[in-house]
């Protein structure tokens, strides 16, 4: 099943080439101090990189909503009203313990539906609602003097900082259960393969 466009799997490609890039060099900036030895790459490197990576990161971010909006890949990531919690509960129990004991998946990939209901709902929070976010706020660090001054009496840098590394810390988490999640296609490696084929191979033999 043809699943993944060219362009989604280019902006994809990009987009966990950056965040890895801007994870790597974020915790080196975090914990960079005089008496720090815990950085992978120096203070000075580190602002450069992440600062470039930010702006193809952003420019990439672009083109995906673009995309979503004039494609119909954006169809996936509606998210219905109807049965909106069991379908959750459903698909959390598949990878809680349906899955250990060989059941069929609770919401088979279609060409009309490639996301199962927790698979939408985290792809929605990270891309829509996540993203943005961490976009604006790093824009805030970047150009400092646009922030409003002061909120309750608190620096507008520490709020802008801490809304930046917050949503940084929960992408990074999205990502790494993302990836083990990938893992759950027919074999550990065909879902990778996809994104780099376009083509998803179907889970009957996985699951019976
Ligand atoms: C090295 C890091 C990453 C790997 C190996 C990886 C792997 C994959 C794979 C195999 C798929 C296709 C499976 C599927 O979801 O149906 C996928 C889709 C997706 N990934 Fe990742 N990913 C990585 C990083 C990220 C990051 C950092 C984000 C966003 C913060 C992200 C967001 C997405 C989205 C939104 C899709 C669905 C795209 C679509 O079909 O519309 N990924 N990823």
């Amino acid at each position: 099943m043809y699943l993944y466009p060219r362009w989604i799997r280019a902006w994809h490609m990009i987009n966990a080439l950056m965040f890895l890039i801007l994870i790597a060099t974020g915790l080196s900036m975090q914990y960079t101090d005089k008496n720090s030895t815990f950085y992978m790459v120096g203070f000075a490197m580190s602002v450069r990189w992440h600062n470039f990576a930010a702006i193809v990161l952003t420019i990439n971010y672009i083109a995906f909503v673009t995309g979503n909006l004039i494609s119909k890949n954006g169809g996936h990531y509606k998210i219905k009203k109807e049965n909106f919690v069991q379908d959750l509960i459903s698909q959390a129990k598949f990878y809680g313990f349906g899955m250990f004991k060989g059941e069929k998946h609770p919401f088979p990939v279609t060409e009309k539906s490639k996301f199962n209901p927790l698979q939408k709902i985290t792809y929605v929070f990270a891309m829509y609602v996540a993203f943005p976010f961490l976009i604006i706020s790093g824009i805030g660090l970047f150009f400092p003097e646009i922030t409003i001054d002061r909120f309750f009496g608190v620096s507008r840098l520490i709020l802008t900082d801490v809304l930046h590394i917050t949503m940084g810390f929960f992408l990074s988490i999205f990502m790494i259960i993302h990836i083990y999640t990938c893992t759950l296609g027919r074999t550990p490696f065909s879902l990778f393969k996809g994104m780099i084929t376009g083509y998803h191979e179907h889970d009957e033999e996985h699951v019976d």
